[in-house]
């Protein structure tokens, strides 16, 4: 009699971005458009996980042979999920500028393109994407995913750079699929974040984590401390404060979790609070996360969940970006814990 039988009643990510709770940017020519391109991007995170899911069984582990603009090495899925991905978005007529960690040029789209096998209208829309977050993880089977953030073209713009160098907050919508145990996307159009999985038997992605929130504070922390010998004083003493908490204080030590996929580290951030943290270092004065297709994207679905999302000193999403593949310090997370790190910046 505790019989509780499974809903019948299932929301789609396409039925929620078509009718519920979406905010869509105000002009409704616009935001049928945006609905069009965020089923392109769903049929893409489709595309890829099938390729993940069988990527040790068809030949797609490994190394593809080439080096990215910023000096990686790709994998074969880092390069067949951004050909994905470009050919999605161009066929979907709803983009204008295409930036993807894996090209060193910014994509416009309406120019010819030789070897394509179909004609590409030209849309309103930029989209910058990371097509596989995670390729060091790859070959481990751990997790990865794709992260996007779309911009409107400027008003009177046919898209050009300038429609993508533009601070985070201007962003109209961002998200990221993880493939992991199962496959969830996780989306903002700036009116919350909502998170679907992937029901592979037919083929959708179901609204499971509806109005993600960031728990006040957590108690994990996410960074690659096997870079402290050269990390910043703040770092350092913050992750001191962490691990080693006052005596007499209330706090517990914090957990260290930390996959080195930002996706994956992300997301776990999302669900159960706490601090992620990729910094600046006297190594890489930059850090090493990308603005416009990584720290853009999760600072909106932080912000956008009640979290906060800072290079140590900075708000993310008010960074003037100057370049497509600039990099940026970045921490993110419950309000709490990411504050406490602001003040070791503020102690300076
Ligand atoms: P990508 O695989 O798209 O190049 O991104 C890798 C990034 C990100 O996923 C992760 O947070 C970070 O690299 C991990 O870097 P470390 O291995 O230096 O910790
Ligand atoms: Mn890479
Ligand atoms: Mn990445
Ligand atoms: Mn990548």
């Amino acid at each position: 009699d505790d019989y509780s039988p499974p809903s019948t009643d299932i929301i789609t990510l396409t039925r929620h971005v078509l009718n519920d709770g979406f905010n869509l940017a105000k002009s409704s020519a616009a935001s049928g458009d945006l609905t069009i391109l965020l089923a392109s991007l769903q049929t893409t995170c489709k595309f890829i996980e099938s390729n993940v899911r069988k990527a040790s069984l068809i030949n797609l582990i490994g190394a593809a042979g080439n080096t990215n603009v910023q000096g990686e090495d790709q994998k074969k899925l880092d390069v067949l999920s951004n050909e994905i991905m470009i050919n999605a978005l161009r066929a979907s007529g709803k983009a204008a500028v295409l930036v993807s960690e894996e090209n060193d040029e910014a994509i416009f789209v309406g120019e010819k393109q030789s070897g394509s096998s179909f004609e590409t209208n030209k849309g309103k829309y930029c989209v910058v994407f990371d097509p596989l977050d995670g390729s060091s993880n790859i070959d481990a089977g751990v997790n990865i995913g794709t992260i996007f953030g779309i911009y409107l073209v400027k008003d009177g713009s046919k898209g050009d750079l300038s429609d993508v160098l533009r601070p985070g907050k201007e962003m109209v919508a961002a998200g990221y699929c993880m493939y992991g145990s199962s496959a969830n996307l996780v989306l903002t159009t700036g009116n919350g974040v909502n998170g679907y999985t992937l029901d592979n038997q037919i083929g959708e992605f179901i609204l499971t984590h509806p109005n993600i929130r960031l728990p006040e504070r957590g108690k994990i922390y996410s960074i690659n401390e096997g870079n402290s010998a050269y990390y910043h004083e703040p770092v350092l003493k913050y992750l001191d404060s962490i691990k080693f908490p006052k005596e007499g204080s209330s706090k517990k030590p914090y957990s260290a979790r930390y996959i080195g996929s930002m996706v994956a580290d992300v997301h776990r951030t999302l669900l159960y609070g706490g601090i992620f943290g990729y910094p600046d270092d006297k190594k890489s004065k930059s850090g090493k996360l990308r603005m416009l297709y990584e720290a853009f994207p999760m600072s909106f679905l932080t912000e956008q969940a009640g979290g906060v999302a800072t290079t140590g000193t900075q708000r993310i999403l008010d960074i003037q970006p100057t370049e497509i593949h600039q990099r940026c310090p970045v921490f993110l997370g419950s309000k709490g814990d990411v504050e406490d790190l602001m003040s070791f910046y503020k102690q300076q």
